[in-house]
């Protein structure tokens, strides 16, 4: 199975990729914790996606399509994957098909700007899994730490209000126009002059309201008809 996950920033798509990722055995490829790792390299380059990411503007398209082709092109991704974070531009939508990458289904996560902050500013993660809690919503066992290594658990840099604010507004400007974009192309396919050999992804959308479990629900009982 291959798998787009589309919605907001703190929609949950961390959240649910996790548990998709394990009930299909798939890898999550998540573009967020690829550069947060790739922001500890003491390069120009890593201090360069550290600065985008702090400001809550998005990487530039050329560095993105590079990364997730190289990373796709691995053999843990043969049997499928699940992208979370990418395509987050037109951009990055349209390579993937100039690439003839198959994706199976393009799944939209929908919540509200205001639930958002109030899920943003309590989030709390475990940087080397990437593993995520929330301090009342989905609390770790102990407070602090990672349920599977004890390790700390942080707050993300790009969780503060005004960035959280600005990353919103990168999202509905930029990535919302996406999810018209895979609506429409599930209805009417590919263009004949196009010469995709793929099929289009079938698109499916869920509310991301109500508790972790709730959603997780929502979405396997949209896919397991
Ligand atoms: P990225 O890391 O992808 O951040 P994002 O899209 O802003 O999304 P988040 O990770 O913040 O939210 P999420 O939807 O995964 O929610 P989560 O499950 O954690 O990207 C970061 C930055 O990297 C970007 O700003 C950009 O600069 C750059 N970047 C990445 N990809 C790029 C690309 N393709 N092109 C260019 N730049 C790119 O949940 C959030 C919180 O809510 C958690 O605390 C969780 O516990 C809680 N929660 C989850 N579900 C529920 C629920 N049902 N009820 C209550 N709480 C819940
Ligand atoms: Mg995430």
């Amino acid at each position: 199975m291959r798998f787009i996950l589309l919605g907001a920033p703190g929609a949950g798509k961390g959240t649910q990729a996790d548990f998709l990722s394990a009930r299909y055995h798939i890898p999550k490829i998540a573009t967020g914790d690829m550069l947060r790792q790739a922001a500890k390299e003491e390069t120009p380059l890593g201090e360069k996606i550290k600065n985008i990411m702090r400001s809550g503007e998005l990487v530039s398209d050329d560095i993105m399509i590079e990364l997730v082709k190289d990373r796709i092109s691995k053999p843990d991704c043969q049997n499928g994957f699940l992208l979370d974070g990418f395509p987050r531009t037109r951009a990055q939508a349209q390579a993937l098909i100039e690439n003839q990458v198959p994706i199976d289904y393009v799944l939209e996560i929908r919540v509200e700007d205001e639930e958002i902050v109030k899920r943003l500013s309590g989030r709390l993660i475990h940087a080397p899994s990437g593993r995520i809690y929330h301090s009342i919503y989905n609390p770790p066992k102990i407070a602090g730490q990672d349920d599977v290594t004890g390790e700390l658990l942080l707050q993300r840099e790009d969780d503060k209000e005004e960035t959280i604010r600005k990353r919103l507004g990168v999202y509905h400007e930029q990535t919302q126009p996406l999810v018209d974009f895979y609506k429409n192309l599930a209805k009417t396919g590919f263009s004949n002059e196009a010469h995709i050999s793929v099929q289009p992804p079938k698109f499916l959308t869920v509310s991301g309201l109500g508790t972790v479990d709730e959603v997780n629900h929502k979405i396997v009982s949209l896919l397991e008809v």
